[in-house]
């Protein structure tokens, strides 16, 4: 029997039953709802809908859920199809091409079903692990008394294990680091205001709530002594793509002068893509701009048919970039031009 359980996803696998479970992160904190993904079809629904969410999360998803229908006897090219439609769910987290490309290695090399299932039930055990190599790696740069202001969110929501940019804070906070994070609410799916609050609740760390424009503020009354982000593609040059209003939060640390850090794993690394220009950038609903779709229904609140502009990313330069917390290293701009990152890390993709 295989079980699996993190904060936002149960697995199980045994003789009789393959069980996929997530937690709904549309509804959190109001709610906390499990939901049952049987098919492929479903898990690709949950990803586009953001019930799942975060770049590594979305890849080891992605992976289990392919895992679990070859398991239930989906043939070779059902599995081929729908490894293809899984990694175009969501276009610009790249963690979900490469989960999806080690999979169809897997079919392509005609794996059995329980081998394939074992190589999706390794890569959540090896975000796990990469998570716990950004934390360790990364406290060195948390000093005592730091307020830390970190954007959407990066915790055990967001990957396998206890996250990335949060799981610095995390660990830093275990080692007995006084500190207090700022956590922007994340405009427009507050994801910062809804599951970083949440978490960081759980993990009693102090915290404030703030909208997304009160960061500049905050800065000019030297409130912020750092900012942690995670990403979701980072480039061979270190440009990266997270969630909107990241580019904002580093343009405001430089003319701070704030350290601001990117934390992420190895799987978010893109050699393919030279420079931030050629990440793919996900645009999405006009809905969630003109108004909130919460448990209680849709709500407007724009002026009906408004046009709207909702990018789900933006792109941060390498020069506003301190440092880039990584699974094998804390890198500088000079270690990304002259080569020594992707000396540590291979082209996966
Ligand atoms: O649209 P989301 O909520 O999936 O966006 C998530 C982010 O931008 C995170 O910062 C990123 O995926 C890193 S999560 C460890």
């Amino acid at each position: 029997m295989t079980h699996l359980e993190s904060l936002a996803l149960r697995f199980t696998h045994t003789p009789h039953k393959t069980e996929l479970w997530i937690l709904d992160q549309t509804v959190l904190p109001l709610k906390e709802d499990w939901i049952l993904l049987d098919t492929v079809h479903q898990t690709i629904a949950a990803i586009k809908a953001l019930k799942v969410r975060g770049a590594p999360l979305i890849g080891v998803v992605a992976a289990l859920s392919l895992g679990q229908s070859a398991v239930k006897g989906s043939t070779l090219k059902q599995l081929q199809d729908e490894a293809h439609a899984l990694y175009s769910a969501r276009p610009t987290a790249v963690n979900l091409m490469l989960c999806m490309n080690r999979m169809i290695a897997g079919i392509q090399s005609k794996k059995t079903p329980e081998a394939l299932l074992g190589t999706a039930i390794d890569i959540y055990n090896e975000d796990v692990q990469l998570c716990e190599d950004i934390a360790n790696n990364g406290t060195a740069l948390i000093q005592d008394g730091d307020n830390i202001l970190t954007h959407c969110n990066t915790g055990g929501l967001a990957t396998a294990g206890i996250g990335t940019a949060l799981g610095v804070i995390r660990k830093s906070r275990q080692q007995g680091k006084t500190i207090h994070v700022y956590v922007d609410e994340t405009r427009p799916l507050l994801q910062g205001a809804r599951l970083t609050t949440w978490e960081l609740k759980k993990l009693d760390i102090p915290y404030t709530l703030v909208t997304d424009n009160m960061a500049g503020h905050l800065m000019q009354l030297n409130k912020v002594q750092k900012i942690i982000v995670g990403c979701d593609r980072i480039a061979a040059n270190g440009d990266f793509a997270n969630k909107i209003g990241t580019y904002a939060l580093a343009v405001l640390a430089q003319y701070h002068t704030i350290p601001f850090y990117v934390a992420g794993p190895y799987t978010t690394m893109d050699w393919h893509c030279a420079d931030g220009n050629q990440i793919p950038i996900e645009q999405r609903n006009a809905s969630e701009v003109s108004g909130v779709k919460g448990v209680f229904g849709q709500i407007l609140w724009a002026a009906p048919d408004s046009p709207v502009y909702n990018p789900a990313f933006d792109v941060t330069p390498a020069e506003l970039v301190t440092r880039w917390i990584l699974n094998c290293g804390v890198f500088t701009r000079v270690d990304f031009d002259q080569g020594s990152v992707r000396q540590r890390i291979p082209c996966h993709i």
